[in-house]
């Protein structure tokens, strides 16, 4: 089964990813969780498929995804061999490493060893020829910066990615690697991906801004907060199959989380008003930042994607919602 859909670059819009010339689709799909094992391979090729036929053209990995580890890159792969990869140049596949992806040292961090390495195993279980953008995918304070800035600019010199970026740096250090980078003349970073959401907004006030400043794109992971920020976690208890309900549960004091399902509440009322629901709204308040050149969804069902493509019938916000929207969540 192919993608079929010529219209798919009809409703979806790009934005420019930072000061580079790279465009990102305002929604991309990330494949942390529901494509490891245990989950049906037709349902994972059937969202990424009709993903692509709605204009997500950014598909984001990392080699740690699974479970097992690994195992979302292989799923990637598969799906590529299905049909997907005869749209290569269609496509923005990025992937990363920082978190433990193999035992012993070597098997994590910043490292020029690491990042090398890594790429290499991404590039074998998905069959590419490179990746679109690689990440240095946390913060590591045990390797010098001016190392990991070399490593990811040694890919892009090897053909082995066209763009690099940082996920989950803290502000100074992101401005300390985008300094080493400037001063050696490396490749800079052209996205800064980060955690953001209606429930976790403090990258108003710190990244985004340091993002703009350097000309990279933000890329915000978690837009929906794992799905609390949806139909799922509103009513007395979570929908079947909800990916936080077992944490739910488990949890000796579920009070903060309680607290965010609250506030997810008073948030879908304002949704209701506005003609959207609870995740459209999210979506589309995430990307009213233009620092925000893409939102990087999950889903698990061909559903979600397609109710999360309605956000783009519907992006402004007035200032008086804005407002009410701000009452809630700072
Ligand atoms: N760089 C990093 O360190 C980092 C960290 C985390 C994530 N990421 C990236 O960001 C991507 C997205 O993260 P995420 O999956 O946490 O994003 P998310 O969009 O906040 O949450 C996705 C989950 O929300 C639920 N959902 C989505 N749309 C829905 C809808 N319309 N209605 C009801 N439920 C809906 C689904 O939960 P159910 O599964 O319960 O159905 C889905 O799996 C990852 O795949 C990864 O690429 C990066």
């Amino acid at each position: 089964m192919t993608p079929v859909l010529s219209s798919r670059y009809d409703g979806m819009r790009y934005r420019a990813c930072g000061h580079s010339g790279l465009k990102l689709p305002l929604i991309s799909l990330g494949l942390w969780q529901n494509f490891g094992t245990g989950r049906p391979y037709e349902t994972q090729r059937a969202i990424v498929h009709r993903a692509f036929d709605l204009g997500i053209t950014h598909f984001d990995l990392a080699n740690n995804y699974g479970p097992p580890i690994g195992e979302a890159e292989r799923t990637f792969g598969k799906i590529l061999q299905d049909g997907l990869g005869a749209h290569r140049d269609e496509l923005v596949i990025s992937t990363k490493a920082g978190y433990r992806a193999w035992p012993g040292p070597y098997g994590d961090g910043g490292s020029r060893k690491n990042i090398i390495t890594s790429c290499e195993h991404s590039l074998r279980r998905t069959g590419l020829d490179y990746f679109d953008i690689f990440y240095h995918h946390r913060m590591d304070t045990d390797t010098p910066v001016a190392e990991t800035a070399a490593a990811l600019d040694q890919l892009v010199r090897q053909g082995k990615a066209l763009y690099i970026g940082v996920s989950s740096h803290s502000p100074a250090h992101f401005v300390s690697a985008s300094r080493v980078i400037e001063a050696a003349g490396l490749t800079q970073f052209t996205s800064f991906m980060s955690r953001y959401n209606l429930l976790e907004r403090q990258d108003d006030a710190e990244k985004w801004p340091i993002a703009a400043a350097y000309g990279a794109g933000g890329v915000a992971f978690c837009p929906l907060a794992q799905g609390l920020l949806t139909h799922k976690y509103l009513g007395t208890s979570p929908a079947a199959g909800a990916r936080l309900a077992d944490e739910l549960s488990r949890a000796s004091d579920d009070a903060p989380i309680r607290k965010l399902i609250e506030r997810a509440r008073a948030l879908n009322e304002i949704a209701a008003l506005r003609g959207q629901t609870l995740a459209q709204m999210a979506l589309a308040w995430v990307l009213r930042s233009p620092v925000v050149s893409s939102a990087l969804i999950g889903a698990s069902s061909v559903a979600q994607v397609e109710e999360n493509i309605g956000t783009l019938n519907q992006l402004p916000f007035t200032p008086n919602e804005l407002a009410q929207i701000d009452a809630i969540t700072l």
